[in-house]
């Protein structure tokens, strides 16, 4: 009884994009190719979308920072598809360092770009407190504005890292030689390796059901090891995010909206240790390459913090804006999505590790229970909201989805007040959200959020749609679902 996720497949989104109405800053021709003229609620402004690319470009210009700023981000931005939504990572899944990891729930750097270029002033220092793949990190880092993000999963914030304090693309050449050599000599003891790890992971498996073949699983733990006796801490984080990046690629199952689903036909596609070689190969090739041409760029000082924003975002020095997505309340769990990434790379390595990280994310999934009752708020929507689900608990796939969206906003509270300590005085905060629905209740994310923001120490400067997302099928698949883009203004 899962609703559909709030990211859709790259097939999906020519046909959910409504018409562009472009922000009057921007005066460029509006384009409105895409628009489902069926659908009545496609006549809305959608901020950022279809943004022709010099313009996207000159914004960039505006926004560097000549002290830090690399004369390379037009160069970076190439390929960037402007049609696509720019709530998503369609649009720039080919780009140099975002193609290391498709990471679905990214946005688009372009985003950020003509986010940033619509405040009126011009950013010093940026914080985004979930990273994810590390858009706005890297952006900012092109931008030369000076970056903190954090991030939990400790699999994507090393990928963060990776991405925006960026090795020498001959360091890359001599450590992957170095694994390609040790790893050849090396025999790793899978069963012990993954004593902890779900037993669906290697062959045999599960009722005949396995993630990956046991050939498979030993050559890419094989690769670990080798990886780790890297001295280079740069070169060993670079190449243990690319070994991760292969994973989906060389195991029998697909992502598939909030988990994972088996491959069709995957008995008969044996991955081996020589294709698990390849695709190590092509991943390294492609960072190599993308590290030649940007490796040595200019770029801004950035941290990257390791753990949970409820907790880290208010140690952070003053910064000028906040630029964000935070996970949306659609029970998606993130420790769960990434959880290949996870348990093969020893992200995790017990069941108490794997619950541990699922209670540092943000109250999004049901996957655990916690013990709290969340904290009591003002906003009126979010009980009205909360009344409606209440009186259809029966009816709910999961009992617990209404403590799961009373934590969610009562943690989205905690963000925002840390928010508030930690932007400068009438520092804005840029926030990309998205609606969800049980039971026919629809959770208006974007109105709780400035009901929670206003409650917080912001006043709401916008609040734009930026595409509109397919409901569940039990919920009729329409397009009901929007994902808004809002600007706070600290006050
Ligand atoms: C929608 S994604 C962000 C995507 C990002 N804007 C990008 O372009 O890649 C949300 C991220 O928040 C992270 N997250 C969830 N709970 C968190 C917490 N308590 N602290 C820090 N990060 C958290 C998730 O792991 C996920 O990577």
């Amino acid at each position: 009884m899962f609703f559909q996720p709030m990211h859709q497949s790259s097939t999906d989104w020519k046909r959910s994009v409504r018409c562009d109405l472009v922000p009057k800053a921007h005066h460029h021709p509006v384009h409105c190719g895409l628009v489902d003229s069926k659908d009545p609620k496609a006549i809305r402004a959608n901020l950022f979308q279809s943004i022709p690319m010099d313009v996207t470009v000159s914004a960039a210009a505006r926004l560097s920072n000549p002290a830090f700023a690399s004369p390379h981000i037009e160069a970076w931005l190439h390929g960037c598809h402007v049609d696509a939504p720019v709530s998503s990572n369609i649009g720039a899944n080919d780009l140099p360092f975002q193609r290391w990891m498709k990471f679905k729930e990214a946005f688009s750097p372009t985003f950020v770009i003509n986010a940033l270029a619509s405040l009126p002033e011009v950013p010093t220092s940026c914080v985004d407190p979930f990273g994810g793949s590390g858009t706005t990190a890297l952006t900012c880092s092109f931008l030369g504005i000076e970056i903190t993000t954090i991030e939990v999963n400790p699999f994507l914030a090393d990928l963060i890292e990776a991405k925006i304090t960026p090795s020498r693309a001959s360091s890359l050449a001599s450590a992957y030689a170095q694994v390609l050599d040790i790893s050849r000599g090396t025999k790793v003891d899978a069963k012990t390796v993954l004593a902890s790890a779900p037993k669906s992971l290697r062959e045999p498996g599960v009722n005949g059901r396995f993630v990956f073949w046991a050939e498979a699983i030993d050559r890419i733990l094989a690769i670990r090891a080798a990886i780790e006796s890297v001295e280079s801490p740069k070169s060993r984080r670079l190449l243990t995010v690319l070994l991760g990046s292969i994973l989906v690629e060389a195991s029998n199952v697909v992502v598939n909206g909030k988990g994972r689903r088996y491959r069709g036909s995957w008995m008969s596609r044996r991955i081996g240790p020589g294709e698990v070689d390849e695709l190590f190969e092509q991943s390294v090739r492609r960072a190599a390459a993308d590290l030649a041409r940007f490796g040595a760029r200019r770029r801004a000082p950035a941290k990257v913090l390791h753990g949970d924003s409820r907790i880290l975002l208010g140690g952070i020095a003053q910064t000028d804006v906040a630029v964000f997505s935070p996970p949306y309340p659609n029970s998606f769990d993130y420790t769960d999505v990434y959880n290949l990434e996870l348990w093969v790379l020893g992200y995790l390595d017990s069941s108490e590790s794997n619950r541990t990280l699922r209670l540092s994310t943000l109250r999004s999934h049901v996957q655990v229970r916690w013990d709290e009752l969340a904290r009591a708020q003002k906003s009126s929507t979010l009980k009205l909201t909360l009344s409606k689900l209440a009186r259809k608990r029966d009816q709910l796939w999961d009992p617990h989805i209404c403590e799961m969206i009373a934590g969610y906003f009562a943690d989205m509270k905690t963000i925002f007040e840390s928010l508030a300590t930690v932007l400068r005085p009438a520092g804005h905060a840029i926030v990309v959200v998205g609606d969800s629905c049980y039971a026919s209740v629809q959770v208006p994310t974007a109105k709780i959020l400035q009901e929670v923001a206003m409650d917080s120490g912001f006043v709401v400067v916008s609040d734009t749609p930026i595409r509109s997302m397919r409901n569940s099928a039990q919920h009729g698949g329409k397009h009901e679902l929007d994902e808004r883009c809002l600007v706070l203004r600290r006050k």
